[in-house]
């Protein structure tokens, strides 16, 4: 049997596969420090020939790193067995300085004979990058954290290792929450982490590693879809490896608001457009039928007079004479809206004029089936105005409200301040079958009625929006209790006044 190599057999086999390392490695006494053998890497490294090497006290090339090993290895020494590795890295006094960092190993040879082998590797550009990569990312770190900007950096897998400020207020985490535990994919709604990354790969969206723009939605801590815009990078590392993601992102929920009112405004445009021309038809219109219709009523009434009371013409011409009332009364409305006349105006008490509204209406008999409720706020700041107008305002809608209900139902009228949009509003609740779309869409519209004829002139609301529009206030148009619809006019809060008792 060739049985076990004994122990210095071993020691020459392994010697002589260590002689051509690259590595510096050297085998000493743990006690005296005597160099029994290095390779030719040592010796390079030391500048001493080969053949003196063993022998050296092996801190000859350490300098002041010396007292260092000597703890080392007295620490390897102490140690129960098994535990026979320890790194350490020695600054070693050679011009320039070089870092080297030295891996020991107690070789245990027999029960009382043991050596070091330790293994050299010089470690000072490995360092020094190392270095200045850790004081680039605390540099990063210090200009993107606190930045308002939302940015995520991931690292290749997708985990987070900074969620800077803008990042914690759009999406309402903590730090601790996410770095370090959480994904980014994690953050998307659907699949649009994995759209991004094969976005940003490509070379088409920006550039290979880098994605120009992207609309996704990222789910916040509180479950809220977040609009957002993206832009991403990816980071690779020296081995050229895809090392992380940047991504900075925009809340795009700001941009959607701005886009909401310019549409409103437009719309708001339309309309003010199509109330001036219509404004001017009718105004047209209105001047040209006064006059005839004043003849027909004068010349209608004197006939009336003349007429003997048993005549059976004269229930026909008193007919004709109404109408022609009706029509002047019309005519008179339009003429209103045509001119939208300023009217004088003065500190009006809103409450007052709503009871005042409902004392002169709730005599009608399409009432007398209505409940109403009063829940008006007490204190309510008074507005300026033109009272008899602001009258005509609330005549037309509380009209428009009893005819829904068609006589049978529950108006609830309201009023309140507003201090933060600084307003002072009235509103009608009733409980009618509300509106269809198309039918709100028109209802200022002069002339859009959906009554039969004979009931409505469609003049109301197109004459109660003026009204209001003089008044820098505005009608707006919402859903009642139970399928009703609700009124709300709405005056702008007087200089001076405020919702405070
Ligand atoms: N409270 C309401 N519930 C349901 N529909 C309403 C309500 N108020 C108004 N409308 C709708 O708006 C239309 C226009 O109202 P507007 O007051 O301008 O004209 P009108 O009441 O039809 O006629 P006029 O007021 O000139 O006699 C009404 O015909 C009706 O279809
Ligand atoms: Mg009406």
């Amino acid at each position: 049997m060739a049985g076990r190599p004994t122990d210095s057999q071993l020691l020459r086999i392994l010697t002589a596969a260590l002689e051509e390392a690259d590595q510096a490695v050297v085998l000493f006494a743990p006690s005296t420090r005597r160099i029994r053998w290095a390779n030719r890497a040592f010796s390079a490294w030391t500048g001493v020939p080969p053949d003196q090497v063993p022998g050296q006290d092996v801190r000859f090339c350490l300098g002041d790193a010396g007292a260092r090993l000597d703890r080392a290895v007295q620490k390897l020494r102490s140690r129960p067995s098994g535990r026979d590795h320890l790194d350490l890295v020695l600054e070693i006094p050679l011009r320039p300085r070089r870092d080297i960092e030295v891996s020991l190993i107690l070789v245990r040879l027999s029960e009382k004979r043991r050596l070091v082998a330790a293994y050299l590797t010089d470690v000072t550009d490995r360092a020094g990058r190392q270095a200045a990569l850790a004081a680039e990312t605390r540099f990063l770190r210090s200009v993107l954290a606190p930045a308002l900007q939302p940015i995520i950096v991931t690292d290749a897998r997708g985990r987070i290792t900074l969620f800077n400020r803008g990042a914690r207020e759009l999406l309402g985490f903590s730090e601790d929450e996410v770095v370090g535990r959480k994904y980014i994919q994690e953050f998307y709604e659907g699949n649009a982490a994995h759209e991004v990354m094969n976005r940003s790969r490509a070379a088409d969206h920006g550039g290979a590693g880098f994605l120009d723009g992207y609309e996704a939605i990222l789910i916040s801590r509180a479950r809220e879809r977040v609009p957002v815009w993206l832009t991403m990078h990816l980071l690779y590392g020296e081995d050229g490896q895809e090392s992380g993601t940047v991504t900075f992102v925009r809340d795009m929920r700001p941009m959607a608001e701005v886009e909401r009112r310019l549409e409103e405004v437009q719309m708001q445009l339309i309309h003010a457009d199509k109330m001036a021309s219509l404004g001017k038809l009718a105004a047209g219109v209105a001047h040209e039928i006064n006059n005839p219709l004043g003849g027909i009523l004068l010349f209608g009434g004197l006939l009336l007079e003349d007429m003997d009371f048993s005549d059976p013409r004269r229930e026909d011409m008193d007919r004709i004479v109404q109408e022609a009332r009706r029509c002047k009364e019309i005519v008179n409305s339009l003429l209103d809206f045509a001119h939208q006349r300023r009217r004088y105006q003065e500190p009006v008490d809103l409450n007052a004029a709503v009871d005042q509204c409902m004392a002169l209406l709730g005599g009608k008999a399409l009432f007398h089936n209505v409940e109403v409720e009063r829940a008006l706020a007490d204190n309510l700041p008074l507005v300026v105005g033109n009272p008899s107008q602001i009258k005509q305002v609330f005549t037309n809608i509380v009209t428009n409200a009893v005819d829904a209900m068609e006589g049978e139902g529950r108006l609830v009228l309201r009023s309140g301040c507003d201090a933060s949009g600084g307003e002072v509003w009235v509103s009608f609740t009733d409980t009618g079958p509300g509106m269809p779309p198309p039918v709100r869409a028109r209802i200022f519209e002069p002339f859009f009625t959906t009554k039969e004829p004979g009931r409505g002139t469609g003049l109301g609301l197109s004459l109660s929006y003026n009204i209001m529009r003089m008044h820098r206030g505005d009608i707006r148009v919402g859903d009642g209790a139970e399928g009703g619809t609700t009124f709300t006019v709405v005056f702008p809060m007087p200089e001076g006044e405020s919702c405070e008792p």
